[in-house]
């Protein structure tokens, strides 16, 4: 039987949860990956087979999903340091660089993982591509709502040699999707691909109105990915 998308999502998901050790405070991630992880987090505490957890979410949803699993929870203001993370991704190049944000959480999701000693991705192979930002898909930006249009505009601009288009995100109702820090995510869509990595996101965040954007350039120390062939786990 061919496994689901979703199965392979959770596969790589319990085989994340093999670096977790009692004691440990963890980055909890964002989306449908990382749910599997943080259920199977709960599902050990509740067994006694892990102790002194300290769960650190990237979202107000994932804060929700481990309250309700009992997972204790703090933040960076009280644990600056992290052990591990356990996150999905949208986009995972051959050198570990990510696309992160279609489920809106990068901002947050960037701050808590940058101050992992360990931070494990969890994909299915569906999330491998060859460059960054080059599958035409969403490079997602997190910008603050005040004059956005403009922003858009300067994003696009700025990558005008890329073929950038620039799109607001909206929900179903047609109204602008808001993170939880209150801001807007711009997804950007490359016909070409973008260059140094390094250099495009630098030059995003010194535009004024832009809060972050969701590439995670050298972030990730331990890749994890499942596929028809199985699991497997490479560390950088
Ligand atoms: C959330 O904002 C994202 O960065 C997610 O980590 C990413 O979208 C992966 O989500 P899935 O595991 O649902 O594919």
């Amino acid at each position: 039987r061919i496994l689901t998308q979703d199965e392979l999502k959770k596969i790589a998901a319990y085989k994340a949860v093999e670096f977790v050790e009692s004691g440990m405070v963890l980055g909890l991630g964002t989306g449908s990956t990382a749910k599997h992880a943080i259920d199977r987090i709960g599902e050990l505490l509740h067994q006694g087979k892990l102790t002194n957890i300290i769960g650190v979410p990237t979202s107000t949803k994932t804060h929700e999903q481990a309250l309700s699993l009992g997972i204790p929870l703090s933040d960076l203001e009280t644990h600056p340091v992290l052990d591990l993370a356990i996150d999905g991704a949208d986009e995972v190049d051959p050198d570990m660089n990510l696309v992160k944000g279609r489920g809106g959480s990068l901002l947050r999701e960037k701050m808590i993982e940058a101050c992992c000693k360990q931070f494990v991705v969890i994909v299915d192979e569906s999330k491998l591509v060859e460059y960054v930002g080059g599958s035409g898909l969403a490079l997602p930006v997190e910008i603050v709502p005040f004059c956005w249009r403009f922003t858009a505009k300067k994003l696009e601009a700025m990558f005008e040699n890329a073929g950038c288009v620039a799109k607001l995100r909206v929900l179903e109702n047609g109204e602008a999707y808001v993170t939880d820090n209150r801001n807007y995510i711009i997804d950007l869509y490359f016909k070409k691909d973008i260059g140094d990595l390094r250099a495009a996101g630098d030059a995003m965040v010194r535009l004024a109105g832009v809060v972050e954007h969701g590439m995670f350039i050298d972030m990730a120390t331990t890749l994890i990915v499942a596929g028809e062939l199985g699991v497997t786990v490479r560390n950088k």
